[in-house]
């Protein structure tokens, strides 16, 4: 699906982020797995990530996010009509995350769902929103997107362990004078879905269903290195716009080699590209928020930048958005 957003303005005009506090290093990692600092650095550009607490849950590092986002917006809890949640490790199946987060922020007004699209499910889920506040059909969204994935790996399984770590962000979504979002181009192929899969988690009965992660890592990194390029283009194109008409590129935090190879073939400079993937690891639908976060602590995310964002996960789903910048969210990160 690829479309130009026109008609009603929509925007981010809140931002909050969480991690949680405890600190996991590759120099730790290599104490648990057959691993070691200097090879994960090389092959993936992380240095350490965030684990959550045994009885910590999603929503538990999702609430302070959203709480975050909503002071930012200078918005009450209870205008929000529609929160979505973009995650694989929900607290449970259900009641939703999204559920469960409406009542805890007090939200009785809020449509609220939970949204599975991967890593991508941040891209999916403000692709949704945007098109309720621009048809009318919602008036105040907030959007989360967030993972737990520590919950679900294979702690004894080195090559999906050193990758991922835990996290979560929220936007405020509002309709504005201007600016804000233009394009949305998002996709999935379900048949390469075995390639980054939970078998187990679901109705369908395997064999073997011990509900961790498994990854056949190098097909995902052929899979990433072709979307991340081609859903950029594809949204650039759509728009009428070049690589340079980008003042910030943030990129899914996968893996900086995949990163690398999407600034090179792109044509997009390193400078203008944010990366924080050394200090979380993959945060799945987490990342791209965290990496918004800490542009506009760096003070790379004014308003007027145009902005694109391009994930891609499980599914294995891909998806891009443009923005144009239109609100100061430094500070979003608690
Ligand atoms: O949101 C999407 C989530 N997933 C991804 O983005 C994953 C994409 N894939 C990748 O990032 C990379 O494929 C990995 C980082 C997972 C692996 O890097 P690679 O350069 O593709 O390594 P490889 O799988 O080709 O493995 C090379 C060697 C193997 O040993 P042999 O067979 O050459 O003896 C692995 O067994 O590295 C070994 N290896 C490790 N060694 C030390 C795999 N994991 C580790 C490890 N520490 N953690």
């Amino acid at each position: 699906m690829i479309g130009r957003t026109n008609g009603t303005p929509v925007s981010i005009t809140g931002l909050g982020c969480h991690v949680p506090e405890r600190v996991l290093t590759n120099a730790e990692l290599s104490t648990l797995v057959d691993t070691d600092d200097e090879w994960i650095i090389e092959r993936t550009g992380i240095r350490e990530r965030r684990i959550a607490a045994e009885d910590e849950a999603l929503t538990d590092i999702a609430r302070p996010a959203c709480v975050r986002a909503l002071e930012m917006a200078r918005v009450d809890a209870a205008s929000v009509d529609l929160l979505i949640v973009a995650t694989v490790t929900p607290d449970m199946a259900f009641p939703s995350a999204a559920a469960l987060l409406a009542d805890e922020l007090g939200m009785p007004d809020a449509a609220a769902y939970d949204l599975s699209a991967g890593c991508t499910g941040f891209v999916y889920a403000i692709a949704q929103a945007h098109s309720m506040l621009a048809s009318g059909l919602a008036k105040r969204a907030l959007v989360v997107g967030g993972d737990v994935l520590s919950k679900i790996l294979d702690w004894e399984d080195r090559s999906t362990l050193v990758l991922f770590g835990d996290g979560a962000g929220a936007v405020v979504m509002e309709v504005v004078e201007e600016g804000g979002f233009l394009a949305f181009e998002l996709g999935a192929d379900g048949g390469g879905g075995a390639n980054l899969w939970l078998p187990g988690s679901g109705s369908r009965k395997f064999e073997d269903p011990d509900k961790v992660v498994k990854m056949n890592g190098r097909e995902v990194f052929k899979f990433a290195t072709r979307v991340m390029v081609s859903s950029a283009e594809a949204i650039l194109g759509e728009c009428d716009l070049e690589i340079d008409d980008i003042d910030v590129y943030v990129p899914h935090q996968a893996n900086v080699r995949i990163i690398d190879h999407a600034v090179k073939r792109l044509g997009v400079s390193r400078a203008k590209t944010v990366v924080n993937v050394e200090k979380y690891g993959n945060t799945s639908s987490g990342s791209i928020p965290l990496a918004l976060a800490d542009a506009a602590d760096d003070h790379r995310l004014e308003p007027g930048k145009l902005v694109l964002l391009t994930g891609m996960g499980a599914g294995l789903t891909w998806g891009s958005a443009l923005i144009r910048w239109t609100h100061d969210t430094t500070g979003a990160l608690v």
